[in-house]
């Protein structure tokens, strides 16, 4: 189904990566989402890490306060993760997995093999009316079990294709994306709504924005670090334009 507009979710962790590297009070990652709601994203993402190296439980609190568009709180399917969220009540919660010494989220969920602990975590969250995604590898076994735990949404992990187009591999940026757009469609048909995202950036998001069934981007890193160089703003906006072009 192609979703009309596509929405883009701006993820500022870095912004709270960069404020923790002097302990700092600044930059104010709840300041960067006002703006970035101010340029026009669709819904601001936050991942409370267990060993809190970015985002911490403060932010998260003031988030909730102080956001107008959708907060998608990007979590490990952990105890302590989930009473967080039952408290704050987010609109979204995106699961995903969780290394200690990972430099950020490698791969997908292992779905299939975590079933009746996954479905179990969920009832709760969509109980309470949050809307949960699940992210993981484009992988039709993966989303079939999305369905089997009862989550309405999957995130699409597009690491892979970004760091075969970074290095130039042509090839297997090519096989990447026809695996991507494989499961987009098979999501779709299963019935899950398909989010995307993972080291997006501007010269990479086209063919991943063009794709029909995609009604959500997470875009994080780059945008942060352009928002260094050239201004949030501006960052997001052209973000917006070349999502929009792909689209057209
Ligand atoms: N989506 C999910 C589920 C993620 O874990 C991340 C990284 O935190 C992103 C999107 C955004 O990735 P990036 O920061 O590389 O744009």
């Amino acid at each position: 189904m192609m979703a009309n507009k596509q929405r883009l979710g701006v993820n500022i962790d870095h912004v709270a990566t960069l404020r923790n590297a002097r302990g700092a009070a600044y930059p104010d990652p709840v300041r960067a989402a006002l703006m970035a709601e101010a340029a026009g994203a669709d819904g601001i993402t936050a991942h409370l890490r267990e060993d809190r190296r970015h985002i911490q439980d403060k932010d998260i609190e003031a988030l909730m306060d102080a956001l107008t568009v959708p907060l998608n709180f990007e979590i490990a399917a952990t105890v302590e993760m989930q009473a967080i969220a039952l408290r704050l009540k987010p609109h979204a919660v995106c699961i995903v997995p969780e290394k200690r010494e990972e430099r950020t989220t490698e791969g997908g969920l292992e779905i299939a093999a975590d079933q009746s602990r996954l479905a179990d975590f969920i009832i709760p969250l969509s109980e309470m009316g949050c809307r949960v995604s699940l992210f993981v590898e484009a992988d039709e076994r993966q989303l079939e079990a999305c369905v089997g735990v009862g989550a309405p949404v999957v995130e699409l992990h597009t690491g892979a294709y970004c760091d075969f187009h970074a290095k130039g591999d042509i090839r297997a940026t090519d096989d990447e994306l026809k695996r991507i757009m494989r499961c987009a469609a098979f999501a779709d048909e299963l019935g899950l709504e398909v989010h995307a995202g993972h080291g997006l950036t501007f010269g990479n998001v086209g063919p991943i924005a063009a794709l029909s069934e995609v009604a959500e981007l997470n875009i994080g890193h780059f945008l942060i670090g352009e928002a260094v160089l050239m201004g949030l703003e501006p960052a997001i906006a052209e973000m917006r334009r070349l999502m929009q072009q792909a689209r057209a």
